[in-house]
């Protein structure tokens, strides 16, 4: 039966980390429905496509009708779109941060309640958002206070919803990347990059994708950040 099978619903998969979600969840035998603003059909009888922008109240909502329509349930809801925006302070736009508060503030309201509203009817599910070791761990020379701003307050709402949903039978957690190799970083130096992390090296998309897998099945975690960014939050090195 069509409800017997777990779904999840990622945002932000059309590439990188998300797309690497997306086929976890796949393997692991989820019906997936996914997001982004240029994503495409898919052949796959078990991901739906629901394109636009996160950003957009009326995308999120179609995207959780989806996943009920046709799936039956959502038990996981991944928070993954984003962006990353690096200026020093005083440099932003106004335009920056509205794009920033659009994609990873109100992209993650607006889906959130939606699936939030569905889980509590349910009795079950996990809310997983992708935020970033900057939040704990600003680095000299990677100017990155819009993300702390925004991402930040993913991580905050992690513990809340934790705390609110305790009882419910919903799990809310979070990951905290160190800098991952994906598009987002076509054209940066990655070797450079990779100096940034203790361990010497750039994370991969398997490190995230395993990172939310540990917390899917972790039944008594919630509320946690889960860094995974090569012992940058640690501390100085
Ligand atoms: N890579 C890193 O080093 C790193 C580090 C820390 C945190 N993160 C976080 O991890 C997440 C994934 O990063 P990534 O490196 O995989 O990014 P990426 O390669 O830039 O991919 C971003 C994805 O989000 C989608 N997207 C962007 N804006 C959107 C919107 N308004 N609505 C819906 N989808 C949108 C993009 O597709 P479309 O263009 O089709 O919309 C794409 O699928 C982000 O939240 C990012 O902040 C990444």
């Amino acid at each position: 039966m069509a409800d017997e099978r777990k779904v999840a619903i990622v945002t932000g998969a059309s590439q990188g980390i998300g797309a690497g979600i997306v086929e976890a969840f796949r393997d692991l035998g989820y019906a997936v429905v996914a997001n982004s603003r240029n994503i495409r059909p898919s052949q796959d009888e078990g991901i739906a496509t629901v394109a636009g922008s996160i950003a957009d109240r009326n995308v999120a909502a179609s995207i959780a009708t989806t996943a009920v329509e046709r799936f039956g349930r959502i038990d996981t809801l991944v928070n993954n779109a984003g962006i990353f925006i690096a200026k020093p302070f005083v440099e932003f736009t106004e335009e920056d941060f509205r794009n920033a508060i659009d994609t990873n503030v109100a992209g993650f309201f607006h889906i959130t309640q939606f699936v939030a509203t569905q889980m509590l009817r349910q009795g079950f599910g996990h809310i997983v958002q992708m935020t970033t070791t900057l939040v704990d761990q600003p680095q000299a020379g990677v100017p990155g206070s819009l993300a702390a701003l925004t991402k930040g307050g993913l991580d905050a709402i992690t513990r809340s919803l934790a705390i609110e949903y305790a009882t419910a039978g919903i799990r809310v957690n979070a990951v905290a990347p160190g800098i991952i190799r994906t598009p987002m970083h076509a054209g940066d130096p990655l070797d450079e990059l990779a100096k940034l992390h203790p361990v010497g090296r750039l994370g991969e998309v398997e490190d995230i994708v395993d990172a939310v897998l540990y917390l899917e099945r972790s039944t008594f975690v919630t509320g946690e950040t889960l860094h995974v960014d090569g012992g940058q939050h640690a501390g100085r090195w």
